[in-house]
């Protein structure tokens, strides 16, 4: 098995939810640990229940310190600990626009509502009070706005008749328990899941101007032009002729660029069959360290290849600028 992604957990209280991500995390093929559970808040009960489970603990209280400063101790503390992701577990400070940009796409939060739904306090209530059918939680990435990162998961839960913001409460707990540690799992691993290289290609690919995507003998593939005469500037291939699980085709300038290529870095290239004599070349991206800003500009440059003259000409003209 691949090493585990490693977590620090942040509380501010019961940390019922790190409770859940704590358990899930001692079964053996869990992809992730803990490394850390930190508060603001030193009498957090949940701090207790982690060291009682041999979790490193860390708390600084946040009082008569500015917002950047503790952040920046807890930041620290984090660091220190070895974590690659920060887990918010009913931790109830805001973050400071430093501590989350440091954290950026790394930071995961789950908050008690159908986000874009009920941001900030009191999500249970607002929800009977609209008449609301459903309640439930969702998982999203962290960003410098409140409550609104993209939505990594959801679970709804139904609203019974005689509901009151407690039994409601309780209710979406349990589906937060189920949730969360689920959705950490995925998302730790998503450098392998192939829907998520798919996306991360597809965004890309498409970005460029007067693209499509049109599959090819069953897989996808992007093309530059008009639906009825575009030509193709790249393949996504998964298990394709039996080569390396994952990876992308795309057009180089030359075979000489080709075979440098090949030379320079023979543990992310290959040759691709059939294509490889048309000097096209497949990038690996099943290493778990792909670089995404690498593979947009070689999407670019085989884009740069075929796309008619009327495009490439007009680049040509903004480049001399
Ligand atoms: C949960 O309701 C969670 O959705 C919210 O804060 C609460 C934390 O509860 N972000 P616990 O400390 O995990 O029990």
């Amino acid at each position: 098995m691949a090493e585990k992604a490693k977590l620090a957990i942040l509380i501010s209280g019961r940390g019922s939810n790190m409770a859940a991500l704590l358990y899930a995390a001692k079964s053996p093929d869990c992809p992730y640990e803990i490394t850390l559970v930190a508060s603001n808040d030193p009498g957090a009960p949940g701090l207790k229940l982690a060291e009682a489970e041999s979790i490193p603990t860390f708390a600084h209280p946040h009082k008569g310190l500015a917002r950047e400063a503790h952040d920046a101790i807890i930041h620290d503390a984090v660091i220190r600990s070895g974590a690659q992701y920060v887990v918010l577990a009913g931790y109830m400070r805001i973050l400071s626009d430093d501590f989350v940009r440091k954290w950026m796409d790394h930071m995961l939060n789950i908050h008690p509502s159908l986000l874009p739904k009920y941001k900030g306090l009191d999500t249970y209530q607002r929800a009977i009070d609209a008449g609301d059918k459903v309640a439930g939680c969702s998982v999203h990435l962290v960003t410098p706005e409140l409550d609104d990162g993209p939505v990594l998961a959801q679970t709804e839960v139904a609203i019974l008749a005689d509901d009151d913001a407690d039994r409601l409460a309780s209710r979406i707990l349990i589906a937060e328990h189920q949730l969360y540690p689920a959705t950490v799992a995925k998302y730790v691993t998503r450098q392998a899941d192939p829907d998520w290289i798919l996306a991360q290609v597809r965004e890309r690919a498409l970005a460029l101007e007067e693209t499509h995507e049109r599959a090819s003998f069953g897989a996808p593939g992007w093309r530059v032009g008009s639906e009825k005469s575009g030509k193709y500037f790249a393949y996504f291939a998964q298990s394709h002729h039996g080569e390396a699980s994952i990876a992308l085709l795309v057009k180089t300038t030359s075979l000489d660029e080709q075979s440098a290529l090949l030379e320079a870095e023979p543990d992310l290239y290959y040759l691709p069959k059939f294509y490889g004599k048309s000097g096209w070349i497949a990038i690996r991206l099943d290493t778990g360290r792909t670089d995404w800003d690498h593979i947009a500009s070689r999407l670019y440059s085989s884009w740069c290849q075929v796309a008619p003259k009327r495009l490439t000409k007009m680049i040509a003209i903004a480049e001399q600028f």
